[in-house]
């Protein structure tokens, strides 16, 4: 067995394609080295898919308990006494642990995203989708990240939790802060100090939301996680604040990055465009497709729970798995002509939202907004036409998210 590193593929995990277009190069490391120790990152880097769907599936060998801090763990000893809130609040909550913490908390908060409950969300969610579109309709311009698919997601997921209005651009700067620090290869100090303390600052504004709830509660999901606290049984405060800190942050830049992502690949392949304008009934399977094609979330992690050996690699215990999502939604063995967006691919068993325990808790509200926010630019729009010179990527290696999007949405504009 080898775990020799290899550095060329080690270049290409840092340069700085990696982040307008990923695929080439995750398409070599799966062709010469599937499961790579990769020094720049200081993880294991596994780009297959019957790799990554079967550590995902396995929570037993493959856990989720102390990932950040393991991460983390590579800083010197006086930055981490400075960032101890991070390491604080990334220990609890879903996406930090198993079963049976994990089953408890993930059970309250599916009851938040049933299918029926989010069927019910669908009227509002038009709504903001038609404010949002008549707010540009006349400049005939559509900046489609500022304008549209950043502002539906975070607006949906504020008013799905109880956040004032008011709060809302605050808390979408504190949440891109508090996520930073997951898209850099190693840790980096000063993004990480950002993190720490957006982190402190929002859990202090959500401890003041959290007591309002407490005096008065409303018809939101604070008020209703609040309630599961006063139980007793369910939930504790540190657990609450962890639970509204993950739903905040996850609930809107990775769906930002399906509808973004999603139009920019839409426009960049006319015939789909014109096949989707012509047959509005394939949007489900079309938004599927986006998620494969381009996910806006690029990669999950894990940390092998024993000895395990992987693609003829032996990796000891305690090491980190960086499971490269959008390089197993690429991968030949399953797709068919993987690098081309077809949205009638059928099947399509992609990983975009995960697998197994920890599947994505928001799919059913992620897949209905992009459904509204498509049928509804489509129909409204049947012009549109993108500026290419002005698509600019986001520099993270974990979302892959577009900064500016500019659109022409109608014709002498
Ligand atoms: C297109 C949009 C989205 C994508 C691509 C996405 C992706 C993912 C992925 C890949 C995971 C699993 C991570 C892992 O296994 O380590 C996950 C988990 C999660 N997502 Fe999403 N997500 C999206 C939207 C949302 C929304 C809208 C919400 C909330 C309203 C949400 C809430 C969560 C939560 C709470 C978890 C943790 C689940 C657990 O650990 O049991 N996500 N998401």
């Amino acid at each position: 067995m080898e775990n020799n590193n290899n550095p060329l593929l080690d270049q290409l995990l840092i340069s700085p394609n990696i982040y307008s277009d990923p695929y080439p190069i995750y398409h070599q490391l799966r062709e010469e080295d599937p499961v790579h120790w990769s020094d720049a990152w200081g993880c294991w880097v596994l780009t297959r898919y019957a790799d990554v769907v079967a550590v995902l599936r396995d929570y037993r060998r493959f856990t989720n308990v102390g990932r950040i801090a393991s991460f983390l763990n590579q800083l010197p000893e006086n930055v981490r006494a400075e960032i101890r809130p991070l390491y604080d609040n990334f220990t609890v909550g879903m996406p930090n642990t198993d079963p049976p913490e994990h089953t408890r908390v993930r059970g309250l908060v599916n009851k938040a995203f049933t299918a029926r409950v989010v069927e019910g969300m669908r009227p509002r969610v038009q709504e903001i989708v038609n404010e949002l579109l008549d707010l540009v309709e006349s400049s005939g311009r559509l900046e489609a990240i500022g304008d549209f698919a950043y502002p539906l997601p975070a607006i949906v997921i504020a008013e799905t939790l109880g956040v004032p209005a008011t709060d809302r651009d605050q808390f979408k700067k504190w949440s891109d802060d508090i996520v930073a620090f997951h898209g850099t290869g190693r840790p980096h100090v000063e993004t990480i100090r950002k993190s720490a303390a957006a982190l402190l600052e929002t859990k202090a504004w959500l401890l003041q939301l959290i007591e309002a709830r407490r005096q008065q509660p409303q018809d939101d999901l604070i008020s209703a996680l609040v309630a599961a606290e006063e139980r007793g049984d369910m939930l504790n405060e540190t657990e609450l604040v962890a639970t509204c800190i993950t739903l905040l942050t996850a609930g809107h830049e990775t769906t930002t990055g399906l509808i973004g992502n999603g139009l920019l690949a839409l426009l960049r392949h006319p015939q789909q465009l014109q096949k989707l304008k012509e047959e509005p009934v394939l949007i489900g399977a079309a938004v599927e497709e986006f998620l494969r094609f381009d996910t806006s979330f690029l990669r999950a992690w894990r940390l092998t729970a024993e000895d395990v050996e992987l693609g003829g690699k032996r990796i000891p215990k305690g090491q980190t798995l960086s499971l490269m999502l959008g390089a197993a939604n690429r991968d030949p063995a399953q797709f068919a002509h993987p690098d081309r967006l077809d949205i009638t691919r059928q099947p399509n068993l992609h990983t975009s939202f995960g697998w197994g325990i920890h599947f994505c808790a928001g799919a059913p509200l992620a897949r209905r907004e992009a459904e509204i926010a498509f049928t509804t630019l489509l129909r409204r729009f049947p012009t549109l036409t993108l500026v290419e010179e002005g698509v600019e990527w986001q520099q993270n290696n974990t979302f892959h998210n577009l900064k500016t999007l500019p659109v022409i949405i109608a014709s002498g504009h």
